[in-house]
């Protein structure tokens, strides 16, 4: 049977390698693609969802992470720093491991998750924790490494872009074609650049560093839909905005890096970026565990909770194909889930040992 040998080796020919790279891997990408039914359902379209937590720290920074630490490897670098909300320092933290580079990782004090957080920790990186949010991390991280030696694995590195491009590849391999919509959030506006960058290029002959010209994949490029946490919405307001604050600290950005990459994934597409709120994330996020299976972290939802938000506006068009990328693991962040609807704890029923008590609780008769 095939083994997948992560993004690196499946896509070669299509990434800044050649067969002498040291690659850098856990064995990132190769992602589920998994039919949305009930929001396929509601929206008479095919929705899937390609489901990044299943990457090795749990979300589709790997993709990218790969790329980082193989170039950063290349290079001769000895260590690597990051800002980050979480998932990027997680997986700073585990690549640079692979690759036995020390990692620094800067995260806004108070506004990462405890999952996110142990993972830094658990792979050895130096956490900082800093006074300030993430746009002040991104700030010191790129001046780090502009004016010390350590080598800067943030998206505004060309490499992570690179790698992250692939998820688009894996979407139109699985389907046959590009979707006719690609939704996902934003908040740095790394993802939506790579997916754009990616989707364009499988929509025409590429020229290979390695391989010559390879043909077109896919005949069209999808529509993109990118969706930020209202209180941290920059896309939506048209400029930076200096106090970003959401329940989904994984995109509680105000200025993001990748600024014009993403306006023009946006305006090429012929797409938006618009905006959601909490509680629209967080009944996103409960539909998704509740009602198709799939467990993701709070800021994961914002696509989808984009989906249902223009569903409900009748700007969801019916018969299309629509992919969202759903870019962490719910264990990221648990305790969301762990709350009901009207902000109260969930309380698990206590029963004692015994099948009989057990059995009416649970509302059964015997056979
Ligand atoms: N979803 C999750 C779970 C994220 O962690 C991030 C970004 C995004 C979406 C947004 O992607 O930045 O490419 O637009 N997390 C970064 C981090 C900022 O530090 O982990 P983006």
């Amino acid at each position: 049977a095939h083994q997948w040998r992560g993004v690196i080796r499946e896509y070669a020919e299509r990434l800044p390698v050649t067969e002498a790279t040291k690659v850098i891997t856990l064995g990132e990408g190769g992602t589920p693609l998994v039919h949305a039914q009930k929001l396929s359902e509601l929206t008479g379209s095919s929705v899937y969802l390609k489901v990044e937590g299943m990457n090795p720290t749990g979300s589709f920074k790997d993709r990218g992470m790969t790329m980082a630490m193989t170039a950063a490897v290349a290079a001769g670098a000895k260590a690597v720093v990051c800002a980050s909300t979480g998932n990027t320092s997680a997986s700073a933290a585990a690549y640079a491991t692979a690759a036995g580079l020390q990692c620094a990782v800067l995260v806004p004090e108070g506004k990462i998750s405890m999952g996110k957080l142990s993972q830094a920790i658990a792979h050895g990186a130096t956490l900082l924790q800093v006074d300030g949010n993430f746009d002040d991390c991104l700030d010191i991280a790129r001046k780090l490494g502009e004016s010390y030696p350590v080598f800067l694995v943030n998206s505004v590195n060309p490499a992570r872009i690179e790698g992250q491009k692939t998820g688009a590849f894996e979407i139109v391999d699985s389907l046959g074609d590009a979707p006719d919509y690609h939704v996902l959030p934003v908040g740095n506006a790394g993802n939506i650049s790579a997916y754009w960058k990616g989707y364009k290029e499988y929509a025409a002959p590429f020229e290979s560093a390695t391989a010559g010209t390879l043909p077109a994949v896919a005949t069209k490029t999808p529509i993109m839909w990118g969706f930020q946490a209202a209180g941290a919405a920059p896309f939506v307001a048209g400029h930076p905005i200096t106090d970003p604050d959401t329940i989904a600290t994984a995109i509680r950005i105000g200025n993001p890096a990748s600024w014009e990459t993403a306006v023009g994934a946006r305006d090429e597409s012929g797409g938006v970026i618009e905006a959601v709120t909490d509680e629209e994330i967080l009944s996103a996020h409960r539909w998704l565990s509740a009602r198709e299976g799939v467990f993701v972290e709070p800021g994961s939802a914002a696509g989808v909770a984009g989906l249902i938000k223009k569903h409900a506006a009748g700007e969801v068009p019916a018969g299309k194909t629509i992919v969202i990328t759903v870019t962490g693991h719910g264990l990221k962040d648990p305790q969301w889930a762990l709350r009901t609807e009207d902000g109260s704890d969930v309380q698990p029923v206590k029963v004692s040992n015994d099948v009989v008590t057990v059995a009416a609780e649970l509302g059964l008769e015997a056979k």
